[in-house]
């Protein structure tokens, strides 16, 4: 069973063909995220207009990628939500619309659900995937860390799962972004915060890890503000110095320090609601998804912190993709809905 998977929550227009769940047979991602740097984060109206340009060119290549005409195609995916009104809009309208005019069964996919099923993606023939040799076993704990979520979540089956605990405040990948701010690294800020970070110590400034009384849960809001506060300390100003100054004032020695403390203490907040759970729930597996889920820091601390085989998806497949999208609805076939009627969730 082909699935044509097709992705528009935030600012990636992505369409992928994905086989029984499984084999990937395309995966095409357009970013509209050089336009939001200069912004340092993403601004919804450029994101929608720019899915509007791309959605139709990025479809068409999946199918030509994946060597595949309509006829090929057995139903079509989309992310119904979470993630910004107007991105979802485009994404939904344009598969409701080729799934009236094409004939095919419409499924609606949650996005953050799906980045899990990232993890079920072990074939491919295309060039330069990193994909595990087996999909994940149940019962496991998935850790689904984005720029909009972080959750960890235990599978008893695709579509058992209890949400153990999740952020109260910001997203991990948000506070990533945030402090890569506060140090003037450009956006996203995952990546060049983990670059910044190579460079400095780790143990340089202590910053604090929240604790929560349902200790699953997460808050990284506080982390951020500490190194703020750090930043500001260490430039020689008082906790009225504005953020958007600290780039000017702080030296790249403060700045790889702030970093490499900063993701310390983010990757050890993570560690430690991850090994708790692997001693709550004894799984067979432990799965990492979403966006941050591409840290080396992270895959590495998970690694030799945990008994349980740790998945990770090639990292193409962590950040935000359709093939996670074409990949859940295999396990879900009964989520068919009407294409005249099918609405976006902005937030589930
Ligand atoms: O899953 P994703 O592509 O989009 C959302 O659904 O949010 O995740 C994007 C987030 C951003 O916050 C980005 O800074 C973060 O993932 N990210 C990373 C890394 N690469 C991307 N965070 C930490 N380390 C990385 N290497
Ligand atoms: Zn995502």
């Amino acid at each position: 069973m082909k699935i044509l998977g097709i992705e528009s929550s935030c600012d990636e227009t992505a369409a992928a063909v994905v086989e029984d769940g499984r084999r990937l047979l395309s995966n095409v991602v357009s970013s509209s995220v050089d336009l939001h740097a200069a912004y340092g984060g993403v601004v919804p109206e450029i994101a929608a207009r720019s899915h509007i340009e791309v959605i139709i060119p990025v479809i068409k290549q999946a199918l030509t990628e994946a060597g595949c005409t309509w006829q090929d195609i057995d139903a079509i995916a989309v992310t119904q939500g979470p993630g910004l009104m107007g991105s979802l809009l485009i994404g939904v309208l344009t598969a409701r619309t080729l799934a009236i005019v094409k004939k095919k069964p419409l499924l609606p996919i949650n996005h953050v659900l799906a980045h899990t099923s990232a993890n079920f993606i072990t074939e491919t023939a295309l060039e330069e995937y990193e994909l595990a040799e087996r999909p994940p076993e149940f019962p496991f704990i998935s850790l689904t860390v984005s720029g909009g979520h972080s959750q960890i979540s235990l599978y008893k089956s695709h579509n058992d799962y209890n949400i153990l605990g999740q952020t109260r405040d910001d997203a991990v990948g948000e506070a990533y972004d945030k402090v890569a701010k506060i140090l003037g690294l450009p956006y996203p800020g995952g990546p060049s915060v983990e670059r910044a970070a190579k460079d400095g110590n780790p143990n340089a400034i202590k910053l604090p890890i929240a604790k929560l009384d349902n200790s699953y849960d997460f808050s990284f809001s506080g982390l951020k503000t500490a190194t703020l506060r750090a930043a500001q300390e260490l430039s020689g100003h008082d906790f009225t110095f504005p953020s958007h100054e600290l780039p000017k004032v702080l030296t790249d020695g403060q700045k790889a320090d702030l970093a490499a403390s900063f993701q310390k203490t983010a990757v050890q907040t993570l560690v430690q609601a991850v090994q708790k759970a692997e001693t709550e729930y004894k799984p067979k597996n432990i799965v990492l998804a979403g966006g941050v889920a591409a840290s080396q820091a992270l895959r590495l601390a998970l690694k030799v912190g945990l008994k349980t085989p740790l998945l990770c998806p090639d990292i193409k497949l962590c950040t935000d993709n359709a093939a996670m999208i074409a990949a859940a609805a295999f396990y879900q076939p009964d989520a068919v809905t009407n294409p005249y009627k099918l609405a976006v969730i902005p937030s589930f």
